[in-house]
Formats: C-alpha cells, sequence, structure tokens
C-alpha cells in the first residue's frame, strides 16, 4: 500500500447534522461520531429547540446515546422563531450552550412550521447576535409559493440575503447547504472582496447528485432533500467550490435521516441519510478532481476557523479499499436494546446504497461504521 492509498487526516467536523431523537437517535449518533469530532446539531425536532433549557436537556440526551468509549461533542443551536427572546440567545450564547442559531423560514422545510415568517420580526434578535458575534445559521430559501423550487435558493439570495446583510453587515452568517452556483459565486465573491463574515457548508449529497436522480426510472424520494439538488451545471460549479480550496466553503453533511415510512411515502419527506459514509462520499468526489491534498483544510480546518474553535488534534485514516454500500446497516448492539429502538424495517436507506465506494475510513485499525 503506497502513501497515497492511505490518508491521514486531522479529525473532521461536521457543521450541519441532522440527529433526531429517541429510537432514531439512537440508532445514526453512532455513524456521526465515529468519524466526526463535533458536529452543529439542527434544532428542528418537534417541538423545535427554542430554550436554553431544551437545548440542554437535548445534549444531554445526545450524549447518553454515545457509544461507550466515542469522543464526540454536540455544539447545540437555537431554532428562531417570530417570538424569541434575545435574551434567551444571548445567555445561552454566554453560557456556552448555543453555538448558533438556525434561521428556517417559516414552511421551507422539514418541521420548519414554526420558523421565521419575516426577516423584520427578529431584528432585535440578529442584532443581538451581531453583538454577540453569533453564527447565524441560514436555510436559504424562499418559501413564495410562486416561486419555482428549482430558483427558490438564488431568489432567497436577491429578496432576502443580501438586503439582510445591507442591515446587519456585522452578522457572520453561514449559508447552509448550498445548491446553486449562485450562491457559490455569492459566497466566493464575498470572500475574495475581504468579506469573511459569510461562508457556505456543502454537502457530498449535493455534489454528487444532479436533478435526474430524483427521477431515474420513476419518482425516487431517496433522493429528495431541501433545498433540492439542482441541474449538473449547478453541481459542478458546488464541485469546484468544495475542491477551490477557499476557507467559505466548508463540510456540513445535512445527514437527515427519516424512517421507511416517511420516505416511502405519496408524500416523501425531503432529506438523505449519508452519516455512515460522508468522509468516503466526499474523499471520492476530492480525489475525482485531483484534490485529495486539500480535502483536510475542507473537512477539518475551514470549519473551526470561521466558528473561531480549536483544531481537532486526533487523526482519521481513509484507506484506499473497496467498500460495497448496503441499502442499510444493522444497528449498532447500543441502539436495539431498550424499548426506545427503531423497527428494522424504518431503518433510513443510506445514501450510495448499492454502489462501491473507493475509500474506507478506519479509526484506530477497525474499518466499517459498526
Ligand atoms: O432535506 C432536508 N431535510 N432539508 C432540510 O432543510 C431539513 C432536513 C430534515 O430535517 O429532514
Ligand atoms: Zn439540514
Amino acid at each position: 500500500m503506497t502513501s497515497s492509498d492511505r490518508l491521514v487526516l486531522r479529525r473532521p467536523d461536521d457543521w450541519h447534522v441532522h440527529l433526531r431523537d429517541g429510537a432514531m437517535l439512537k440508532a445514526v449518533l453512532p455513524a456521526t461520531a465515529r468519524t466526526f469530532a463535533r458536529a452543529i446539531v439542527m434544532p428542528n425536532l418537534r417541538p423545535p429547540v427554542t430554550s436554553v433549557d431544551e437545548a440542554v436537556a437535548y445534549r444531554a440526551r445526545i450524549l447518553a446515546a454515545l457509544p461507550e468509549g466515542v469522543s464526540f461533542q454536540p455544539l447545540m443551536t437555537a431554532y428562531l422563531t417570530d417570538a424569541i427572546d434575545p435574551g434567551e440567545l444571548d445567555r445561552g450564547f454566554r453560557e456556552g450552550v448555543f453555538s448558533a442559531a438556525k434561521l428556517y423560514p417559516a414552511n421551507a422545510t422539514t418541521n420548519s412550521a414554526a420558523g421565521v415568517s419575516d426577516l423584520y420580526n427578529i431584528s432585535a434578535v440578529l442584532e443581538c447576535m451581531e453583538a454577540i458575534d453569533m453564527p447565524l445559521l441560514i436555510h436559504g430559501e424562499v418559501t413564495d409559493p410562486d416561486v419555482d423550487v428549482f430558483d427558490r435558493e438564488a431568489q432567497f439570495i436577491e429578496r432576502h440575503l443580501k438586503p439582510l446583510r445591507e442591515r446587519h453587515p456585522r452578522l457572520r452568517i453561514i449559508l447552509e447547504h448550498i445548491t446553486t452556483e449562485e450562491a457559490v459565486i455569492y459566497i466566493r465573491e464575498s470572500y475574495q472582496g475581504g468579506d469573511q463574515r459569510i461562508a457556505a457548508t456543502i454537502t457530498p449529497h449535493h455534489l454528487h447528485l444532479n436533478r435526474n436522480a430524483m427521477f431515474l426510472g420513476g419518482l425516487r424520494s431517496d433522493f429528495y432533500c431541501l433545498p433540492v439538488v439542482k441541474r449538473e451545471c449547478h453541481r459542478r460549479a458546488l464541485v469546484q467550490a468544495a475542491t477551490s480550496g477557499l476557507p467559505c466553503f466548508f463540510l456540513g453533511t445535512d445527514s437527515a435521516p427519516h424512517p421507511r415510512s416517511g420516505k416511502d411515502s405519496a408524500c416523501g419527506c425531503a432529506g438523505i441519510f449519508n452519516a455512515f459514509h460522508a468522509l468516503e462520499s466526499y474523499a471520492t468526489v476530492f480525489e475525482q478532481e485531483g484534490a485529495l491534498d486539500r480535502l483536510e483544510s475542507f473537512a477539518s480546518e475551514y470549519g473551526p476557523h470561521f466558528y473561531g474553535l480549536p483544531l481537532n488534534a486526533d487523526t482519521v485514516t481513509l484507506v484506499r479499499r473497496d467498500q460495497p454500500i448496503p441499502s442499510r446497516l444493522l444497528p449498532p448492539q447500543s441502539a436495539r436494546v431498550g424499548d426506545d429502538t427503531l423497527p428494522e424495517s424504518e431503518w433510513p436507506l443510506l445514501f450510495h446504497a448499492g454502489e462501491t465506494l473507493a475509500w474506507c475510513v478506519e479509526i484506530n485499525g477497525h474499518s466499517g461504521p459498526n
């Protein structure tokens, strides 16, 4: 095995993940915690995480669901509503409970009904966040039903993000899971113009898929997520951004598991479950672009820099070895005991199911996610 067949990386973090709660949390958390040292945990539970106490309790449930011996730090976020109290955010941020706050435009996506209906309703909140330098994480899509679903991100940038940044120039913003060339250009030009207060996360699925995937041989809810995957030219723009070496683009998987019944439905849920092989999935794209030497900074350095957090000291190893991806993985033993377990029939399909990835993550000499 040559050195190009083994890649030792500083341990990465996932800057955007849905860990869910209850049985699903127990089932999916080991996948994230195995590879990633920290993760920004989305607050769109039912009901959403809107207070410091709820975030503390959710964090405790995550830590309780961790497999023994695994080190993992959940970084909690607050779910912004029209009525959220700036004082609550301020306290949560100062106490080290909240790492950021998440803006879901009301009804933009899964569990976002309690989100923000008009950005002007949270002006005082945004001013407070600006003052304490608390990052704002944005689901960047307009919800106007007259706007074509494929144009909603680009429209959000024009209608909401640009004016928002004029009103709150010191606010630090991450545009989450970007999907379009327009978003890539906006973030890149901001960065290159000397503005380091905005960045974007990029998911593995938006690097691999274009919108044809959703219609391959029928209607495929397994490839449906929000923002929805776009045309090939947008996928290419995302690949170039991720592999560009620019610090304004970094890893955020947006791994979003749904029970099988939520996908196998006439109205399939939005979300792709990629946590089990996320790093291998990114590595595949970086290798195709001849940019494996840039994977570490994308996965393990630019995120902590943006959040002002230290880099992880430990490492993970990517080994070049064919890895056939099954449809589902059996829940780890820890998720199969007790009442709170996910029936096997409800296990979410894995991203890349049926494909063979050329890399395996090895932790302390062990490969495979279980
Ligand atoms: O595809 C998605 N799934 N996009 C989101 O914004 C939310 C997420 C979820 O929570 O399922
Ligand atoms: Zn998400």
